[in-house]
């Protein structure tokens, strides 16, 4: 496949090293504007719009993935083997599962578990085990010690639904009892799609979320909660890709 590709509307020289990726396409936007000096927008297929611009004389692209793994399963796929792309770093947001889990906490997640069918078509003989790229995991992790955010390494859950089946409860994912025994942090949509297409064509991958809502208390963020504490984990991503370009 060449440039431009059915969903990305660029060149390869039109993306920095490091690509993070909010779900949402007008966050993109927002941290374009808000983040970086001199964006320029490079993509906008489907609205899905990809900036970049520097952050500390760094290079940055931002471009959203959209909601759920099919959708960040494509745009990484792009990036990777078409723009040439080294690390994809995923901004989300995240509901806890974890007792210990409070909101705006951010979750760096080292392992995505998932209910998810998408291993399928690497025609493997077990089961996969979607992981973080170590070194950006511990550039992370490093630059949350530097922040000061309050935060916690470990496994998510990259689900396939937002609702679950139960009536009356159209908010609540279902039954998260069985990955909560497993020590599993948080629930979001896309980490081990984009860990799986990061692991077969040689990318480097990494999520990060904010706890927005917490599904064993029922607490969630309001919309003002949510912009502070996603200013805290914009800085987390873009000292991380500063980090990553040394
Ligand atoms: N489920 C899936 N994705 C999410 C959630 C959730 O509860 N909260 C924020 N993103």
């Amino acid at each position: 496949m060449n440039y431009p590709t059915p969903h990305i509307k660029a060149t390869p020289s039109d993306f920095g090293q490091t690509v993070l990726m909010p779900g949402d396409p007008l966050r993109s936007k927002f941290i374009a504007e808000n983040f970086l000096e001199n964006p320029v927008l490079v993509n906008n297929v489907r609205g899905v719009q990809g900036y970049t611009g520097t952050y500390k004389g760094v290079r940055v692209s931002v471009m959203a993935s959209g909601m759920g793994i099919p959708s960040i399963g494509i745009y990484s796929y792009e990036l990777f083997n078409i723009f040439g792309v080294r690390n994809i770093m995923r901004i989300g947001s995240a509901g806890a599962i974890h007792p210990e889990l409070h909101l705006r906490d951010i979750v760096v997640a080292q392992g995505a578990c998932t209910d998810s069918n998408f291993a399928h078509h690497y025609h493997l003989d077990g089961t996969f085990a979607p992981i973080a790229s170590y070194e950006m995991l511990r550039k992370a992790v490093s630059s949350c010690e530097e922040v000061g955010a309050n935060y916690r390494v470990g496994n998510i859950l990259s689900s396939d639904n937002f609702y679950g089946d139960e009536e009356g409860l159209p908010e609540v994912m279902g039954d998260v009892s069985s990955w909560k025994k497993m020590g599993v942090l948080a629930i979001e949509m896309e980490a081990a799609g984009l860990y799986m297409t990061a692991a077969r064509w040689s990318g480097n991958a990494l999520c990060i979320c904010t706890i927005s809502d917490h599904l064993l208390t029922g607490e969630c963020l309001s919309a003002d909660e949510r912009q502070t504490s996603f200013r805290q984990m914009m800085e987390v991503a873009l000292e991380t890709a500063v980090k990553l370009e040394k």
